[in-house]
């Protein structure tokens, strides 16, 4: 597919069919994915279609205004682009298209540890457009100095990633283990370590995450960075109250129903979140996220923007940095008629009043 044909494709959900249809079976099956039976892969998207809109007529909608701030950065609407791991599986310029499309769009990019790209060169991609996310490894030293550098290439941000102290079960992936095509390396992870060539890619990655870090690691982190820090993989109000108290923002997210299969969806757990953070950090949301109204939906309950994972992915393995390009903007188009339609025309308008509790 060419970035021409890309305007046949009306919507995320078509984007997803046509990108799986051309995508290397390894790649389809690492990121499609979810852990055990799938039911909350599922359970993300299903969770934004329970929840109805109270839309308000008789309002002047003729010009909206979509555009937010995350950790002071401007984005022109509120939806950035989730860590994912190993964009050059579906694309050559892998990382560095996807954040080269979110900085076009006035978006944001989360650069994945796992990326296969280095830092430096995302980061003159994003223009100032980037948040790194950090899987904190079992040797600090690496992990500092992935920090540093992130930090000295530009990064806004830090994202921590907290609900994998292992990866989750993936059945497909231990069907069809992965193992990366020879010369596309993950820069960030090194060379392996001697007695690791039995294990799979997946499964060498989960050597080095640290499986004991806890709330008190973060005191560690913050000794190494100035930047802000925000955990990604939060569920619960006791955990978001806690993130506040360490000084983070608080990611809802539970990995894309990759880790934990039936934990809790985002936007079910977003009204307790933002009740026991009460506006002392910011709270950003991820997981199942299609459509304009889910975007809305979720601001509306007190995300101050959403991520998308799979997403931009799909993009990518379409057309590259066009591909990415056309779903944020597709989504853009769609939460732009929502708001018209729902009689809001500044996100700051948008309210649990705005929506019916599924029943
Ligand atoms: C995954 C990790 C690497 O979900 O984030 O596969």
């Amino acid at each position: 597919m060419t970035a021409l044909d890309l305007p046949q494709l009306l919507n995320l959900t078509d984007m997803e069919t046509a990108a799986q249809q051309i995508m290397p079976p390894d790649a389809l099956n690492y990121y499609a994915s979810g852990a055990n039976d799938e039911h909350t892969l599922r359970a993300n998207r299903a969770s934004f279609s329970r929840v109805k809109l109270r839309p308000r007529v008789l309002v002047d909608v003729s010009h909206i205004d979509l555009s937010t701030e995350v950790l002071g950065l401007p984005l022109s609407f509120p939806v950035g682009i989730a860590p994912c791991a190993m964009h050059g599986l579906v694309h050559p310029e892998a990382e560095v298209a996807t954040a080269t499309a979110a900085a076009a769009a006035g978006s944001l990019a989360t650069l994945s540890t796992m990326s296969h790209k280095p830092i430096e060169d995302v980061a003159q991609a994003a223009a100032g457009r980037m948040w790194f996310q950090l899987y904190l490894y079992r040797d600090r030293e690496v992990s500092r100095d992935l920090v540093q550098r992130a930090e000295a290439a530009g990064a806004r941000a830090l994202v921590l990633t907290v609900d994998t102290p292992f990866l989750g079960r993936r059945e497909v992936m231990l069907r069809s283990p992965l193992h990366l095509p020879e010369g596309m390396s993950l820069p960030n992870v090194g060379r392996r370590q001697p007695g690791t060539e039995h294990l799979d890619d997946l499964n060498y990655l989960n050597t080095l995450f640290d499986p004991s870090m806890n709330w008190r690691d973060l005191e560690w982190l913050r000794s190494v960075t100035r930047l802000p820090i925000v955990l990604k993989g939060i569920h619960t109000a006791e955990d978001a109250a806690l993130t506040v108290e360490s000084g983070g923002h608080v990611w809802v997210s539970n990995h894309g129903g990759r880790q934990l299969d039936t934990a809790v969806t985002p936007l079910e757990v977003l009204p307790e979140i933002v009740q026991a953070v009460q506006g002392r950090a910011e709270i950003y949301l991820d997981g199942g996220i299609t459509r304009g109204t889910d975007v809305l939906k979720a601001v509306a309950l007190g995300a101050r923007a959403v991520f998308l994972g799979r997403a931009p992915l799909y993009g990518l393995a379409l057309a590259g940095e066009a591909g990415v390009r056309h779903t944020l903007e597709l989504l853009r188009e769609e939460l732009q008629l929502a708001m018209a339609l729902c009689g809001k025309v500044r996100l700051a308008e948008l309210g649990p009043d705005l929506l019916r509790p599924s029943t």
